[in-house]
């Protein structure tokens, strides 16, 4: 696979200001050159675009990890509680369920809207996670469910998120485990590799996409922003879909790079990677449909 690296395994490095310094937002990553503004307006667009076909296939996959990235966050009845990269909110209901009082932000506003529709109680904003118009130390908890891995610069969201945290409040972060544990991402990804491909020109260069998979590089970006007592675990569950083409659909109709990555092939690529994806998902067949694992990576610290 010739894609610019984005999906390469993270090779790991030592201190985030050297290898992820950037320079009028030309940052160097992993050997490459990323444009992280062209990077966060593709992903932007992207999750505009995808807002309902996100909440359709892959939201009540998320949703289950609600439950262990609160408790990460230490959310209890009556925190404060900042749900950055909402989406659809579901993180976001499930902290109020608590008793949290609850804000969720997204810079989608077509993600704000879904949210907002189908959580009337909740208060959501359209809000970047780098920007934050909150003032400081307003937070007792800070999550955000697979937001990270999704921004040029997660270095600027994290230090955001320390601005807003009061003294001892805790910021909890997700992201996909490596593909190897996390066949959910991981099917696809191997089914790229098997093929020759290169990235489409729509298709910007950006970060690893499993950066963070790696628990070293994930406690290294909160201990960067100042965060102590900082953890990472992973989450394990399996996720039951009822035939290939549906988990198929789910991934190029529910995400932003793989979308454009496949969709942005000649016919001939996009179905020798469909035929190596129905291949490789056959490994999960049970009689009742795949039966797929899934691993999580969470990460947390509080705000000193
Ligand atoms: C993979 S979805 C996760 C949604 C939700 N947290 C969940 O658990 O399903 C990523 C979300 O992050 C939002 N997002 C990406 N970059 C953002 C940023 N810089 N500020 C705020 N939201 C952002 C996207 O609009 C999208 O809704």
């Amino acid at each position: 696979m010739r894609c610019g690296g984005a999906y390469a395994q993270h090779r790991g490095t030592r201190g985030a200001g050297r290898a992820y310094g950037a320079a009028e937002g030309r940052v160097r990553m992993d050997g490459r050159t990323v444009d992280v503004v062209d990077f966060d307006d593709f992903e932007a667009a992207g999750w505009r675009r995808q807002a309902d076909a996100y909440d359709r296939h892959l939201a009540a996959v998320t949703a289950r990890v609600a439950g262990p990235l609160l408790d990460a966050a230490g959310v209890v009845p009556g925190r404060r509680l900042l749900d950055l990269g909402t989406g659809p909110g579901q993180v976001a209901a499930a902290g109020a369920a608590r008793g949290a009082e609850v804000v969720g932000v997204d810079a989608a506003p077509e993600m704000v809207a879904l949210a907002s529709l189908r959580h009337p109680g909740i208060r959501f904003q359209r809000a970047d996670a780098r920007r934050l118009p909150l003032p400081d130390a307003s937070m007792d908890a800070v999550v955000g469910n697979f937001v990270i891995l999704h921004v040029g610069q997660p270095e600027e969201v994290v230090a955001e998120a320390a601005r807003v945290l009061a003294p001892g409040g805790v910021l909890a972060l997700s992201t996909w485990d490596a593909p190897e544990r996390c066949r959910l991402v991981g099917i696809l990804i191997d089914a790229l590799r098997e093929i020759d491909l290169a990235a489409p020109p729509e298709l910007p260069d950006g970060p690893p996409f499993f950066r963070f998979a790696d628990v070293g590089e994930f406690s290294r970006l909160l201990r960067g922003a100042g965060f102590t007592e900082v953890r990472v675990g992973t989450v394990a569950f399996r996720h039951r879909v009822r035939t290939a083409a549906v988990l198929w659909q789910a991934l190029i109709e529910g995400t932003v790079r793989s979308r454009a990555l496949v969709l942005g092939q000649p016919a001939a690529t996009r179905s020798a990677i469909r035929a190596a994806f129905e291949r490789l998902a056959g490994a999960y067949a049970t009689p009742d449909g795949l039966d797929v694992p899934v691993s999580v990576t969470i990460a947390a610290g509080v705000r000193p």
